[in-house]
């Protein structure tokens, strides 16, 4: 595998596998990998001739009050790990890299990107969508990748693909769990052994909703209802039945509604959602 630091580097290396006429995967990360990472990884290598990844803490991404100094770290192991799975490059370059002195254009996907996260995140999606851009024009992939665990990132990204005609296909990867129901992040190393098990209420309150859904109600008031009274010890952000695509409340979920929940465990921010 061979590490890129550099924008001119990166873009010339894709474009030559480009032209070998080789489908080009590409997976953005900001590493501190695991399974769920590694997932889209297989994905794109069962897909595609060639698989870029990129490790990038993108610090416009991050508000001033989180936690991007603190954000897990853990360059030589992710390297390891994507060289085991076949990643023939890795992009993994500096902030002043990415951001020069005098940068000043940002990508802003307008609605969409004010909603769930966005709304309790402001300027998070800004963040993701501007640098997002900006890697699809350094790797020019064929097809990205990109976890349904991230629900309204990628429903951001697919309009954002949409409006500016990137010439690529956004692929949306299922969610990996852990063996007790937890969603795979990076973010759950900063939880202590009791928040561990605190954060179950997350999936439990899906599964709930779940289940009830199978049982036939569709009202997302009652449904909602029902997801709080598991998430009753935990400072809930969100939890709400959206459209998938535009990310705007529905009154009745129906196949395909994302029922999507945020919430604290301690100071730790946790997401997760479920496709009715
Ligand atoms: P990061 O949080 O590192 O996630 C990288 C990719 O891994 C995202 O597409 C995310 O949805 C996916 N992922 C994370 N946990 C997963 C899980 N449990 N199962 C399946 N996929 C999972 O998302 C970002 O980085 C950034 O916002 C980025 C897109 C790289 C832009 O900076």
């Amino acid at each position: 595998m061979q590490i890129v630091e550099t924008v001119s580097e990166m873009q010339q290396l894709c474009r030559d596998l480009r032209t070998a006429k080789a489908p080009l995967g590409f997976v953005p990360t900001m590493g501190a990998l695991h399974e769920g990472h590694l997932s889209l990884v297989r994905r794109a290598r069962s897909e595609c001739a060639v698989v870029a990844a990129s490790i990038f803490v993108n610090p416009l991404q991050f508000g001033p009050s989180e936690d991007f100094a603190k954000y897990p770290r853990t360059f030589d192991e992710d390297c390891r790990q994507l060289a085991a799975e076949g990643v023939r490059l890795l992009f993994a370059p500096g902030p002043a890299e990415m951001y020069p002195v005098g940068a000043a254009t940002k990508i802003s996907v307008e609605g969409i990107g004010d909603r769930l996260d966005g709304a309790s995140r402001p300027g998070h999606f800004t963040g993701v969508a501007t640098v997002v851009a900006k890697l699809f024009h350094i790797v020019a992939p064929h097809r990205a990748y990109f976890g349904q665990k991230d629900a309204a990132q990628l429903a951001v990204l697919r309009q954002m693909v949409c409006d500016l005609n990137f010439d690529l296909a956004i692929i949306g990867c299922p969610i990996v769990r852990a063996v007790d129901g937890l969603a795979l992040s990076s973010r759950n190393q900063y939880l202590s052994a009791e928040e561990r098990v605190q954060a179950l209420a997350l999936p439990r309150a899906l599964q709930r909703i779940q289940q009830a859904i199978a049982a036939g109600e569709r009202d997302s008031q009652t449904l909602v209802r029902q997801g709080l009274e598991e998430l009753r010890d935990l400072k809930v952000d969100y939890l709400a039945t959206v459209d998938a695509n535009t990310l705007l409340p529905v009154s009745y979920v129906e196949p395909g509604t994302l029922v999507a929940v945020a919430a604290w465990v301690g100071k730790t921010r946790l997401i997760d959602n479920l496709l009715a």
